[in-house]
């Protein structure tokens, strides 16, 4: 059999093997979340929440709310598996000398988890994004 046969053969048993939902798991999460249209969604609902979180809003009032949104959904798109690159700053050179603390960071990620919910992200993939973004804590707390 010519190395070309072989793997098609086990990629066509690996989906006969599967079901659809098995297949679909094998998406990468950008896909899953419903691309750029759906991210976007969720990005601009998950910015008018912190817009209106008085835990946190005072932190964004000078910020250039548009540009934002584009980096958070190019983010988003690159660190899922989706075809985009981040071109926007590092996160710790962004965040620096904001004094964001745990429980700010805490009130973001609940902010976005309620607009997750809005858009009925079903909860594995909220907690495969909320598992993206977590790692990030480390450079955006700084005290
Ligand atoms: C996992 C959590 C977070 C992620 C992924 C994130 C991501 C980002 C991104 C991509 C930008 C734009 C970068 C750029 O302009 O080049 C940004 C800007 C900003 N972030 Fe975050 N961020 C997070 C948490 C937070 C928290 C907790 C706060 C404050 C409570 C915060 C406050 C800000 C502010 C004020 C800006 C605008 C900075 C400016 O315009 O100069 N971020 N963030």
């Amino acid at each position: 059999m010519r190395m070309t046969t072989l793997a098609l053969v086990v990629i066509g048993s690996s989906f006969a093997a599967s079901g659809a939902e098995a297949q679909m798991m094998q998406q990468p999460l950008y896909w899953r979340l419903g691309g750029t249209p759906a991210i976007t969604a969720v990005i601009d609902d998950f910015v008018g929440n912190v817009a209106a979180d008085r835990r946190i809003n005072r932190f964004f009032a000078h910020t250039d709310i548009a540009r934002l949104k584009f980096y958070l959904v190019q983010q988003i798109c690159a660190g899922t598996g989706g075809p985009c690159i981040y071109t926007g700053r590092d996160m710790r050179s962004v965040h620096a000398g904001m004094g964001i603390k745990t429980r700010h960071f805490n009130a973001l990620v609940q902010d976005l988890g309620k607009s997750l919910n809005k858009f009925k992200v079903p909860p594995r993939e909220q907690r495969e994004l909320v598992a993206i973004l977590a790692p990030m804590k480390k450079d955006i707390v700084t005290r």
